[in-house]
């Protein structure tokens, strides 16, 4: 592992975070074009303009001078999928065919050293993509969960993670889980890792059409018994997924009913995707608090429609971003904002750097009411950032020269960036990956 943890570090270069939500504060950022952020056991301890903080810094602070680049809060990946590192990029379906491709996939994470194995490979692809923290989906069995946060632990990466509850219309010859085991095994994972370090625990009811309504009573159980969980799901996603729900729930009004009215709204729920939604949907989002989470990359992958980023704003709903990662055909949160910014376009919301940046950064971080600890560099706060490259391909580098503004620098970085834009990951003030060096964690 590369870096260090503790003592005081200092780091030059522009240094970009936001400090409000832009769609209804739009200069609630702040860009410095030579700042020094100051980490101190991996905590924020300062930052400012150059000019400012150099003199009052001992000549004994370390500083590296990041050249050409700009350092932004390390990214927040709202939805991804552990266990599906060998079914990203299979053809041909959309949302409904897709999972009865790849869910029997998911049953090889009971083996704890393939899930080990797979734990390294795929929180490494996340930090060379910049994500230093996400809320992630497991497979039903513990064991991937397991694997998953031992890795997070072993890298101190926020993690956010849990076993997918399903207890029917899985695809042949998989395993079904059942109530009983789903609040069992979930339970065991909550006592092992809720809350340890800097882990936490999501309640993950796979989505309705996977769950009876016993599996979902055993997820309100859980949220009853440990009302500080999150919970993470599935929500209208694809309009023949809604009318299953419709049809398999008759007694509900929405598909928003369903997990309304098993208990599973508020502020620490976030709902995948919720591209169908109604107006009504719209409104009790809001009064749950609940948070939306598209995943563009994924969005377009299965064809499954376009989230409404006007009515998010009207409604004044929280919102995050994803990748879904494997239905998304990348890791990479850059690419992500750059396919939410066509997504707006398509239905004429011009989505502004600061906006995606917001809802890669401190938005994730209000998504998972850790604001206060994380999402920009406000002092105090943890520190993951990213050094992202201008010049990451000689392409990016002429265009970058002829981009002056902040609007302008960030602009080019989401639309013309990928994993190679990403110079360096810090997770809690320690360099976890470094593009140049070829480390390796
Ligand atoms: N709905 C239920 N499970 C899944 C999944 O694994 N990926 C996506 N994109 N949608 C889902
Ligand atoms: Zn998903």
């Amino acid at each position: 592992m590369g870096g260090k943890i503790g003592g005081k570090q200092a780091y030059r270069a522009s240094i970009f975070h936001v400090l409000d939500d832009p769609r209804y504060n739009k200069d609630a950022y702040e860009f410095l074009e030579d700042g020094i952020l100051v980490v101190e056991n991996g905590k924020v301890s300062a930052l400012g303009h150059a000019e400012a903080i150099l003199p009052a810094l001992s000549a004994e602070i370390p500083i590296i001078h990041y050249r050409n680049a700009v350092i932004t809060p390390g990214f927040f990946d709202g939805h991804i999928h552990f266990p599906q590192l060998t079914t990203v990029a299979v053809y041909g379906e959309q949302l409904l065919g897709w999972l009865n491709e790849i869910i029997p996939e998911e049953e090889v994470y009971q083996q704890p050293e393939v899930s080990a194995e797979r734990a390294r490979l795929f929180l490494g692809e996340c930090l060379r993509n910049g994500t230093t923290s996400m809320a992630a989906y497991g497979s039903w069995a513990k064991q991937s969960v397991d694997a998953l946060f031992s890795e997070a632990e072993r890298l101190n990466m926020r993690l956010v993670a849990g076993k997918v509850m399903a207890d029917r219309n899985m695809p042949e010859g998989i395993s079904i889980t059942s109530p009983e085991t789903d609040y069992n095994d979930s339970l065991e994972l909550i006592k092992r890792w809720h809350s340890r370090g800097r882990l936490a625990y999501a309640i993950t009811p796979r989505f309705a059409i996977s769950s009876t309504a016993a599996d979902l009573e055993s997820a309100q159980k859980l949220l009853k018994e440990y009302p500080n969980l999150y919970v993470q799901t599935h929500l209208c996603e694809n309009s023949n997924e809604v009318k299953w729900v419709l049809e398999l729930f008759p007694e509900r009004k929405s598909y928003l009913d369903v997990y309304d009215h098993y208990g599973l709204l508020g502020g620490r729920t976030i709902l995948g995707h919720s591209i169908h939604l109604t107006d009504e949907d719209f409104q009790r989002v809001k009064e749950t608090g609940s948070v939306l989470c598209p995943n563009p990359p994924s969005n377009m992958f299965l064809g499954s429609g376009l989230f409404k980023f006007q009515k998010a704003k009207d409604f004044g709903v929280k919102v995050a971003l994803g990748t879904d990662f494997g239905a998304g055909n990348t890791f990479s949160m850059l690419r992500s904002m750059e396919e939410a910014y066509k997504t707006a376009q398509l239905q004429g919301y011009s989505l502004s750097p600061f906006e995606a940046f917001y809802l890669t950064t401190l938005g994730g971080a209000r998504a998972l009411a850790m604001d206060d600890k994380l999402g920009n560099f406000e002092f105090g706060k943890e520190a993951d950032f990213v050094v992202l490259d201008k010049q990451s391909t000689p392409f990016l580098a002429w265009r970058m020269d002829h981009a002056k503004t902040p609007l302008e620098i960030l602009f080019v970085l989401m639309m013309l960036g990928d994993d190679r834009a990403v110079k360096a990951t810090y997770v809690y003030g320690n360099k976890l990956h470094d593009r140049d060096a070829h480390s390796s964690n």
